[in-house]
């Protein structure tokens, strides 16, 4: 059985796209949703998938091993981050390498980095009118949005859409894409 934990700070509907892409499957289980934030629509979404939630502060992340002890116990051949926007801390990501994997609504290098989530990078997409945008798969290291690049695909920027449009478009591409890429990592 292989085994996925998720880590998300908001409203979890990647989150739940994955487990719901995993539930008929007999090989592959998704053990534990994690948060930082005890308001994120992740948990209610967890409580009704009827999958096990933990939620941590920052002294518990960045000041002791509590975190890492948890994804330990676990043992996860998978580590993902899925809306996850807190810099994951040096000591877990040395724990586990090449198993963390973060989704970016942004055709990275382009519009990553500190502060560079959501609705943000939309904005500024569409400020700088580009004409295409897309979602980026990566390996986590210490530095945001820096790791290897595992996927990448594009949708277009029309001069109509707005932040909300396009986060709906970028959504769509992480619904159909980010389950299947994770799929693919396990075999
Ligand atoms: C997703 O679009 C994801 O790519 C983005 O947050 C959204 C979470 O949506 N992640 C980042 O911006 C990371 N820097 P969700 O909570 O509905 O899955």
């Amino acid at each position: 059985m292989k085994k996925i934990i998720i880590f998300a700070s908001g409203s979890g509907s990647n989150a739940e796209r994955i487990a719901t892409f995993f539930k008929d499957d007999k090989n592959t289980q998704v053990s534990l949703i994690l948060s930082n934030n005890p308001k994120a629509g992740v948990l209610e979404r967890a409580k009704r998938l009827q999958i096990p939630s933990i939620v941590f502060d920052r002294q518990a992340f960045y000041h002791s091993e509590i975190v890492l002890d948890i994804i330990q116990s676990q043992n996860p051949d998978l580590i993902i981050l899925a809306g996850f926007l807190w810099k994951f801390p040096e000591n877990i990501i040395k724990n586990f390498p090449n198993k963390i994997i973060n989704i970016h609504p942004s055709l990275l290098p382009k519009y990553g980095g500190k502060g560079m989530y959501g609705g943000f990078v939309h904005q500024l997409v569409i400020e700088n009118k580009e004409t295409e945008s897309g979602i980026t798969i990566h390996y986590v290291n210490e530095n945001y949005d820096e790791g290897t690049i595992i996927f990448q695909t594009k949708t277009e920027v029309s001069v109509n859409d707005t932040p909300e449009t396009l986060a709906e478009k970028i959504h769509r591409l992480e619904y159909e894409h980010f389950p299947k890429v994770i799929s693919s990592l396990l075999k």
